[in-house]
């Protein structure tokens, strides 16, 4: 089995320098990403393939249910490198349906180690009650969940000291919220599109909103 993961990649190097003979050479000298990408670590949820960039191209961070801790040093210094040695000029939160974090989270699950992780998620159900108790279909109320996850870790990351700081210094910056859909492979705006410290509460409260009522 691994063999052919091995042969797999020759073929893949083969055919990359096929088509650009200098492909692998220019990325050993830097890498330049525009993009830092913090997505669920979902086999299902490939972050380079499903917006078609090449290496190079996306700075990733991946974890279980894209969640942004606070005290995270994982994924703090990964957006720090982001932020302040790439200097990529978006941040995308990318969530999805039928996330099984998030799924575990909401039927309080007990799974172990992980359970720990997933409370944050249970932080966000229980922030937004008044909203998640609209929906009775579980389906759909897990989708309503995973997308204010999203909305939720977009705060986060606005709220770092390494995003702050970045605005503080005017620094070109915007953090997105977007959730991928596995039935169809399309990624969906979520609307939580933040570019300065001051809009971050005003499009926060539109995007949950905009959650509200909403059919899918
Ligand atoms: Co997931």
């Amino acid at each position: 089995m691994l063999t052919e993961l091995l042969e797999k990649n020759r073929k893949w190097s083969m055919h990359m320098t096929e088509l650009d003979p200098e492909f692998f050479l220019r990325l050993t000298r830097q890498q330049a990403p525009e993009f830092l990408w913090i997505g669920c670590a979902d086999s299902r949820v490939p972050a380079n393939e499903i917006v078609s960039l090449l290496p190079g191209e996306l700075f990733v961070h991946r974890n279980v249910a894209n969640v942004v801790v606070h005290t995270d040093l994982n994924c703090l210094s990964v957006l720090h490198f982001a932020v302040e040695v790439l200097k990529v000029k978006h941040i995308i939160v990318c969530g999805h349906y039928g996330c099984g974090g998030v799924k575990a989270a909401m039927e309080n699950a007990k799974l172990g180690l992980i359970d720990n992780w997933l409370r944050h998620i249970q932080d966000v159900h229980h922030k937004h009650h008044q909203c998640m108790s609209e929906v009775e279909d579980s389906e759909l109320a897990a989708n309503r969940l995973c997308e204010l996850n999203v909305i939720e870790q977009v705060v986060n990351v606005a709220q770092t000291t390494i995003v702050q700081d970045a605005w503080n210094r005017d620094q070109g910056l915007s953090v997105h919220g977007w959730i991928y859909g596995l039935h169809d492979g399309l990624l969906r705006d979520l609307r939580m599109t933040v570019s300065s410290a001051e809009s971050l509460e005003p499009i926060y409260h539109e995007a949950v909103a905009a959650l509200v009522g909403k059919e899918d």
